[in-house]
């Protein structure tokens, strides 16, 4: 028997944004999405099953975690319990390399290392497309964090069919500019609730992400840079415009984010190749070509601490001990 088990995960970008659910229960998408798992900032996360009948326990970053954060590991694991006919609590220990809910997805690489580290303990199937279909259960966006390199997440139709697998695309780096490593007011989950509720846009939105998902798809295929860049770029404002469109308006982005974008945009008048983008938070991460990656960050670097980083690898188990027999 499987004692506890550790497991290392990243956080990924997305290049095509995933912002609304279909359904929340079984976290279906509005839309698939398209990313890159980052090579930086990882998630090692151990889950130890409890030889007493004490409750579910978060160490989260060196802290007892209690309030939300617990309450969204313990409704993961009571899924795990459900699926293995276990009754088993767990003592999970995680500490994320990136800022906790900043918009740098510690949800992905914190909920694909608990899949995989929880699915090694309480001996659930542990192949890519399960893990990435659990994954999603505990935060959508770690569903492709499961994956290596670049992954798309199939919207899909019910709970078998929504899952990321990795696609073909050129070799891309990133410049993550940490404009603040606070936490953000309202988490990802609570603005896109309100999203969907309130904003008039919603609609228009997710037709045109579905539409921008189609070319994003070809241009990975084509292995041109530049059309990655410009839908990429066009979607995450696009996100960002949908998202302060709610009532009340939520405002991830600040004036030093909408700097940097100015700067990324200057730098492409200037002749560099790069283009932003951001998730649920204030910091920028430019997309542009391994070769550019330094000249980028120097440009970059007055407004923020950056960071250049490559596709990185899916999800791993990376220690296991089995009791003695
Ligand atoms: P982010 O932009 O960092 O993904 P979210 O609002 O999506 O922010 O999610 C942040 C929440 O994700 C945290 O408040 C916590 O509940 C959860 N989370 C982050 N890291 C971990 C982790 N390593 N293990 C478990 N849950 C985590
Ligand atoms: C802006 O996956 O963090 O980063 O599924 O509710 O946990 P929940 O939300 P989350 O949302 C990610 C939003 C995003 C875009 C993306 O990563 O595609
Ligand atoms: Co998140």
């Amino acid at each position: 028997m499987t004692i506890d088990a550790t497991a290392r995960a990243h956080p990924n970008m997305a290049l095509v944004k995933y912002w609304g659910k279909r359904d929340e229960q079984i976290m279906l998408p509005s839309t698939g999405s398209l990313s890159m798992t980052l090579d930086e900032f990882p998630t090692t996360t151990t889950v130890q099953l409890r030889e007493d009948h004490g409750p579910d326990v978060l160490e989260l970053n060196g802290a007892v975690a209690q309030g939300e954060p617990l309450r969204r590991v313990t409704r993961f694991l009571d899924l795990v319990r459900e699926r293995a006919g276990s009754e088993a609590r767990a003592v999970v220990r995680s500490r994320n390399e990136v800022p906790t809910g900043a918009g740098l997805a510690s949800s992905a690489s914190g909920f694909a290392a608990l899949a995989t580290a929880a699915s090694a303990v309480y001996e659930l199937p542990q192949d890519t497309r399960s893990l990435s279909r659990l994954a999603r259960r505990g935060s959508g966006s770690a569903c492709r964090s499961i994956i290596d390199r670049m992954a798309v997440w199939h919207a899909g139709e019910d709970d078998a069919t929504s899952f990321a697998e990795q696609i073909e695309a050129p070799e891309l780096a990133m410049v993550v500019v940490v404009v603040d490593a606070g936490g953000k007011k309202v988490s990802s989950r609570e603005a896109m609730r309100l999203t969907a509720a309130t904003s008039p846009f919603a609609a228009a939105w997710r037709a045109s992400t579905a539409r921008t998902l189609e070319e994003m798809l070809a241009a990975c295929r084509e292995g041109d840079v530049e059309r990655i860049g410009e839908l990429a770029e066009t979607n995450a404002l696009r996100m960002h415009a949908v998202i302060q469109s709610t009532v009340p308006s939520v405002r991830y982005l600040r004036g030093a984010s909408v700097g940097v974008f100015d700067a990324i945009e200057q730098l492409r008048a200037d002749g560099l190749q790069a283009w932003g983008t951001a998730d649920a938070g204030p910091n920028v991460v430019a997309i542009t070509r391994p070769a550019d990656a330094a000249a980028v960050a120097d440009a970059l670097a007055g407004h923020g601490e950056v960071r250049v980083v490559r596709p990185g690898p899916g999800a791993r188990l990376v220690d296991e001990r089995v009791a003695p027999v």
